[in-house]
């Protein structure tokens, strides 16, 4: 092989290789959208958590398996919450109109992070109730995962649009 060839032959595994990692970082961002639509997405998702927090309100444990789809919206919205939260995502960010996201959470990244995990602890025992479809035990649970929403809401969920 000419060194000629062998440069090309170089040059395109380069190009290959930078490519391959532009696909990645551009599938990883595109999971979530940006400005407003990102602010209605978290709130949709948290509104969902906001239904199945209503469902086991009035659960009396006639259907364990629509208990246990309750139990897994809850698991998922607590397992991805942070996430819904990017730096920038909070009010006057970029593409931002409106958001109930205080800036003090940005500020206090570690203790919103810690009070999204009180969240995802508090679903870990309605997960268990939910299976075994014990309501006095979903009951406990519940009181307990609405003491995690309330917390976090009280600390950095700002007042309601009049
Ligand atoms: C770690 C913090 C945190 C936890 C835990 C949390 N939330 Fe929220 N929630 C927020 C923030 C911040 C907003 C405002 C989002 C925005 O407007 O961009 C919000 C908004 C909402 C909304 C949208 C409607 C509105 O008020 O604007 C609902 C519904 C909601 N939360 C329900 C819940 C429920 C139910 C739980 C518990 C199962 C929960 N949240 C747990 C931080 C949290």
């Amino acid at each position: 092989m000419t060194r000629e060839r062998f440069n090309w032959i170089l040059m395109g595994l380069i190009v290959g290789i930078a490519l391959a990692m532009l696909g990645v970082t551009a599938s990883q961002s595109a999971d979530l959208p940006t400005g407003q639509a990102l602010v209605d997405a978290r709130i949709a998702q948290l509104k969902k958590a906001g239904g199945a927090m209503q469902f086991f309100g009035q659960y009396d444990g006639s259907d364990q398996t629509a208990a246990a789809a309750a139990a897994k919206i809850l698991d998922d919205v607590a397992a991805d919450l942070v996430s819904w939260f990017p730096e920038g995502s909070g009010p006057g960010g970029p593409g931002i109109e409106k958001t109930r996201a205080l800036p003090a959470i940005w500020a206090n990244f570690a203790d919103f992070e810690a009070k999204a995990k009180a969240m995802d602890d508090a679903v870990g025992l309605m997960t268990v109730a939910a299976a075994s479809n014990d309501v006095a035990a979903i009951k406990t649970a519940m009181g307990e995962v609405g003491k995690a929403c309330k917390a976090c809401h009280e600390a950095y969920r700002g007042p309601e649009e009049e």
